[in-house]
């Protein structure tokens, strides 16, 4: 796998902008899959910062969105359709009509999740998709014990994880939805590259297992070993745990061209 040790928040965004923009100049109409939470925001500022530079363009691009809550009404601001309009399409140029996510209000979820999967493939599969990682190991809202090879379905949260983003919820924990629409590992793992970002102490733990650990569902990460291209971006932080740390550092990690 490859690790990439970054200094500074802005460094992180950088290094993983270049993964984004080097698919993006290869293919234009690139599918991007986007991600929800804190650690993708650096990545986000700095696409923004290059298209407003004119050094990049994501208006021929379309993006799907990793997963959603259900049933947060259509205009809650942590809904994550919501999120991703403020953090991405709002400081880039971004088509927000070519943007897709899970339908968390949909009558029948289980149904919108199989069309949401059916969706991406139709597509032509996602071509670079970034991801964040729960202090769980989970990515998207794939909670330990999940399938490896899942595809997007309606999952429960994880105890920890309503924990984790009760922040968003003014601290209040009941008012984290209980289930979500997520792509499931193996929709995850059909994207051509995957970039994942860390930041922090408390996600050390989900790093060192994600890149150092045996391929388990209890850290369904970690099913990304299997997986081609992925570049691990992350700060000192939450390298902190890492066997290779050093190794990681000290070598400039060579990623592979992307082709389309
Ligand atoms: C949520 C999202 C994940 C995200 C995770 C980490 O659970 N469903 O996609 O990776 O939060 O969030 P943060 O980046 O804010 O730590």
């Amino acid at each position: 796998m490859r690790v990439v040790v970054t200094q500074s928040e802005q460094e992180l965004g950088a290094r993983a902008a270049d993964l984004v923009a080097e698919v993006v100049r290869a293919r234009p109409q690139a599918v991007l899959g986007v991600a929800t939470g804190s650690s993708p925001l650096p990545l986000y500022r700095e696409l923004g910062r290059r298209v407003e530079a004119g050094e990049l363009s994501l208006a021929g691009c379309s993006a799907f969105m990793l997963d959603e809550y259900v049933g947060l009404a259509e205009n809650h601001p942590q809904r994550y359709r919501q999120v991703i309009l403020r953090d991405l399409v709002q400081v880039t140029d971004l088509d927000p009509g070519r943007v897709h996510g899970p339908d968390g209000l949909a009558g029948d979820p289980h149904q919108a999740a199989l069309d949401y999967d059916r969706q991406i493939r139709e597509s032509g599969g996602v071509d670079v998709q970034v991801c964040g990682l729960g202090t769980d190991g989970h990515i998207a809202f794939n909670e330990p014990g999940s399938s490896l090879a899942s595809r997007t379905r309606v999952m429960p949260l994880a105890a920890q994880t309503r924990k984790d983003n009760a922040r968003f919820f003014d601290g209040d924990e009941d008012a984290v939805p209980r289930q979500c629409i997520t792509q499931g590992v193996g929709t995850i793992m059909e994207a051509r590259r995957v970039v994942v970002l860390a930041q922090g102490e408390q996600k050390a733990e989900a790093v060192r297992q994600l890149v150092e650990g045996a391929v388990s569902a209890m850290w369904t990460c970690t099913a990304l070993q299997w997986h081609p291209d992925v570049v691990v971006v992350v700060d000192e932080a939450a390298a902190s745990r890492l066997t290779l740390r050093d190794h990681f550092r000290a070598v400039e990690q060579d990623v592979p061209e992307w082709r389309p």
